[in-house]
């Protein structure tokens, strides 16, 4: 079976990353992933994926002088190991217009709100201070505008009457592990059968 080559980019923990790396593990996951990069020198991401045998590189925006040249310097990595889909997971940097542009309908992020709701960043602490009765978490295609772009998946969770931010995001990150791998299969199946 030819799998759809994956590049995942992330900053941090990388716990969805490594959701992606255990469903692909399934023998009729329809994408592997090929390439991890992180700007932050120090994501615990980049362990999970050398731990995988995936390759990975550090492209730290502290290297560049603009958005638009560290933008370019993943653009040519990805471009470099014939990627097919881009995946956000965790990854902290605002893109430029140019590269959502050039990756349009080709990069995925996962955001944990029920997307329209609570684009950027301190959701938990939005939804819980909003007196909301659920939160969730949503995979979306990228668009320049941010948490913008149209819906592929989105699940729901309760919010409990004694939820915190640290209860609640504990959840929610469960959530998102469930979501993504789905999410992905989704697309990478749709992407096989054009
Ligand atoms: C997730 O909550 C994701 O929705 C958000 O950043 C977090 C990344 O967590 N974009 P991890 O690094 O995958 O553990």
């Amino acid at each position: 079976m030819q799998r759809l080559r994956i590049a995942v980019l992330i900053s941090g923990a990388g716990s969805n990353l490594q959701a992606l790396i255990d469903a692909a593990r399934e023998q009729d996951y329809p994408a592997e992933i090929t390439l991890v990069i992180s700007n932050n020198p120090d994501a615990f991401g980049l362990t999970r994926a050398r731990d995988a045998g995936i390759e990975t590189l550090v492209i730290a925006h502290t290297d560049y002088p603009s958005r638009e040249a560290f933008d370019n310097a993943i653009h040519a990595a990805i471009l470099l190991r014939n990627i097919e889909l881009i995946c956000l997971a965790g990854f902290m940097r605002v893109l430029s217009e140019d590269f959502v542009t050039a990756w349009r309908g080709r990069l995925l992020n996962i955001h944990p709100s029920l997307l329209p709701k609570y684009k950027g960043l301190n959701t938990h602490a939005r939804a819980l201070e909003a007196g909301d009765t659920e939160h969730g978490a949503t995979v979306h295609w990228v668009t320049p505008e941010l948490d913008s772009g149209e819906i592929i998946l989105q699940q729901a969770v309760a919010i409990l009457p004694n939820d915190d931010v640290a209860s609640l995001k504990i959840r929610i990150h469960a959530l998102e592990h469930l979501l993504y791998p789905q999410a992905l299969r989704k697309v990478a199946l749709e992407f096989k059968s054009n």
